[in-house]
């Protein structure tokens, strides 16, 4: 980063101060507006502190244009703009904790404390959530819009997804509801939820996410809210906009409302509430520490002046308020070697590089791999073997190569090339249009079935227990297990000249293979590895097609009939039902014993895992009404109770709506139940 030095010229001054203002634009857009950033937080608010110094001290510049006037983010137009009540603020941060000291300091200064005087703020100390903020607006105790946070000033409306979430309630959870009430919070993917959901990709060979943060904000502007519905989305409150007809008086007191009024905030045992500034900084130690462990990502934490009129006092400074800092967390970064880089061959042939490195310890975590994904990805970082690399994980979960210190690159390396032909068997690899990746595309390549078999055997397949991903290896290393049939032909003589295997692990092993004959269609179809028949798809082929052999017979415009496969999913089912090794295997197969439960009612529905009860005149007859929640997966129940995820008003509702609203049940009419279904 330049500094300045007397003998720096004003020109210079400015046109470094430009620059920084053009990639700072460039940078809000991709992070705000696409979803797409190119580079870290750390590296981001380095720009902008540059930017905030020169201007600080330099009075000549042209900051009329500048990031350091608004927040960044444009409101994308395909969504309604609107205008916030109150403009949605950012932060002052910083990576240092001991700035929370000079934080203190300035508050005190502002409210005029003497300097070393024993008067001390209240401080109100929580996480710095990692999603995607979010602005609630309730009339009435309704929820009637939701918006991002856009350029601060105008957010895009986006509450057709956002009513998809299960812990935003629909009405707020009151007899006595204020007119009006804006509830500021964070849309978040669980860590757990992001590697699922992340893994369902692949299997479909959809993209990848690079993050939780990336997944909640790109599944927030979908424009089809059945999307969001899908996706495993959650809400936590933090912060107030305007509200009438109910009063705060601490940030305190404002996540004790939220929670009475059925608003998901954090809790109790992850905020700190302290009059001591020093524990704000051991609080910042302590989260720190705990931050791996969490089940949602954050980037550091909130420091705010606890009593809400004290902060009217302090007041806003450009585009952050006086009365908060945040201090956020240095990325979870690491230095080590990369001693190999192994081309791994993935059950649908996709031929990954992967980094092996030096054993290194990252946010408590040892990391020894990395995925270098494709040949672009390696092509755009250069990364070769035996270059020094900056690792971390991102979105605190998984690691990646963040780029090579060149300043450390041995003098005789090469730039890395995948192989043109697949490292196990030999064929020439293909590269397919649209996709970065290059594939063996040969079915019996040995690898493929080393995979194939991985995933016939687990948990969301076939659930065979006792065998896991080693004994697989084993199976196909000493010739015993070349296709799926064979599992089931496996012996016991067979299995006890494997090493390691005792008789009663040997029993175990054959218990678990003909418990898990017994099976539904969906799992059987989901376990053959098909390309882009993913667990749903699986389930909603053996819903339409009932029996194995229908499926088996399975023509083109069938297949088109079943919502969400396309072209691209049926020419590949099509493909795999044309070999005739998979017709006869899959025979094989039943003649093996595998068995199918009759199917249960759809479970595959929109609706599914939510349950309903209709109450008062809806557009539509009662009965058909509750057909419609059945068909789309929704179960019905009787009566209002805790249980109840949804209860459907229509006109003139009888004593339902009052037990839902004291119980905090959601209530929603029947256009909205559509729109859910959808
Ligand atoms: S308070 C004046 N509390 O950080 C801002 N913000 O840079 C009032 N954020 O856009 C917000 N966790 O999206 C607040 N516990 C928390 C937060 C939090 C994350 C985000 C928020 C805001 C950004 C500010």
């Amino acid at each position: 980063m330049p500094k300045k030095t007397p003998h720096q010229s004003i020109s210079a001054i400015s046109a470094r101060h430009a620059e920084l203002k053009t990639q700072i634009r460039h940078h809000d857009h991709l992070y705000h507006s696409k979803d797409k950033p190119e580079i870290t937080d750390f590296e981001y608010d380095k720009l902008f502190a540059e930017l905030l110094k020169l201007e600080a001290e330099n009075q000549g510049l042209d900051r009329w244009d500048s990031p350091s006037q608004r927040v960044g983010g444009d409101a994308i137009s395909v969504f309604k703009k609107v205008q916030h009540r109150k403009p949605m603020l950012s932060l002052g941060n910083s990576y240092s904790p001991e700035d929370i000291l000079d934080f203190n300091d300035r508050v005190k200064k502002f409210l005029r404390f003497e300097k070393e005087s024993t008067q001390k703020i209240e401080y109100f100390v929580e996480l710095k959530l990692d999603g995607l903020s979010m602005e609630l607006v309730y009339e009435k105790g309704a929820l009637i819009r939701a918006l991002t946070r856009g350029d601060g000033v105008v957010g895009e409306d986006v509450t057709h997804n956002i009513k998809t979430i299960k812990s935003i309630p629909l009405k707020l959870k009151t007899q006595k509801p204020p007119a009006l009430l804006e509830v500021r919070g964070e849309v978040l993917i669980y860590k757990e939820d992001f590697v699922t959901m992340n893994e369902k990709n692949e299997e479909q060979g959809l993209p990848l996410f690079a993050n939780p943060r990336n997944a909640a904000a790109g599944t927030v502007r979908q424009l089809d809210p059945k999307i969001a519905a899908s996706r495993p989305l959650k809400f936590i409150a933090y912060a107030l906009g305007e509200y009438e007809g109910i009063s705060f008086t601490s940030q305190k007191n404002i996540s004790e409302k939220f929670k009475d009024l059925g608003i998901p905030v954090l809790p109790d045992d992850l905020i700190c509430l302290t009059k001591e500034v020093d524990d704000v900084v051991s609080y910042y130690h302590q989260i720190e520490k705990k931050r791996p462990k969490l089940e949602f990502d954050i980037d550091g934490i909130v420091v705010k002046v606890n009593s809400l009129a004290l902060q009217e006092d302090l007041g806003l400074v450009a585009r952050s308020p006086r009365w908060a800092t945040a201090a956020k967390f240095k990325p979870t970064q690491a230095e080590t070697v990369i001693e190999e880089i192994q081309v791994q061959v993935g059950r649908t042939g996709a031929l990954t590089p992967v980094a092996i490195m030096a054993p290194i310890k990252v946010g408590g975590v040892t990391i020894t791999s990395a995925t270098l994904h494709n040949q672009d990805e390696i092509d755009r970082k250069d990364v070769r073997v035996g270059d020094s690399v900056v690792i971390q994980r991102a979105g605190d979960v998984i690691p990646e190569v963040v780029e090579v210190v060149l300043s450390k690159r041995l003098a005789n390396s090469k730039p890395f090339k995948l192989p043109a032909n697949c490292p196990s068997c030999g064929t020439k690899a293909v590269k397919e249009e649209e996709d970065a990746v290059l594939r063996c595309p040969n079915p019996f390549c040995k690898a493929v079935m080393v995979e194939s078999l991985k995933h016939f055997v687990a948990r969301r397949a076939m659930n065979v227990e006792k065998v896991g991903e080693r004994l697989v290896d084993a199976f196909v290393t000493e010739g015993l297990v070349e296709t799926f049939s064979d599992l089931y032909k496996l012996k016991k003589s067979q299995l006890k000249n494997l090493e390691r295997q005792g008789e009663k692990s040997v029993e175990n092993i054959l218990k678990s293979l003909e418990a898990s004959k017994k099976t539904t269609l969906a799992r059987f179809i989901y376990a053959l590895g098909i390309r882009f028949v993913g667990e749903q798809t699986a389930k909603l082929i053996a819903d339409h097609f009932g029996t194995i052999d229908a499926f088996l017979d399975a023509r083109q415009e069938e297949l088109e009939t079943i919502p969400e496969i396309g072209p691209k999913v049926s020419e590949s089912i099509l493909n795999w039902l044309k070999q005739k090794r998979s017709q006869k295997e899959v025979r094989e197969l039943v003649k093996l014993g595998i068995e199918f439960e009759k199917p249960k009612r759809s479970s595959t529905g929109s609706l599914s895992g939510n349950s309903f009860l209709v109450t008062g005149t809806l557009p539509v007859k009662r009965d058909e009404a509750q057909a419609f929640i059945e068909q789309n997966g929704g179960k019905l129940l009787s009566g209002v109770s805790s249980k109840l995820s949804y209860l459907v008003v229509g006109d003139d509702p009888g004593s339902k709506v009052d037990k839902a609203e004291s119980l905090g049940v959601a209530m929603i009419s029947w256009e909205e139940l559509q729109a859910l279904a959808k």
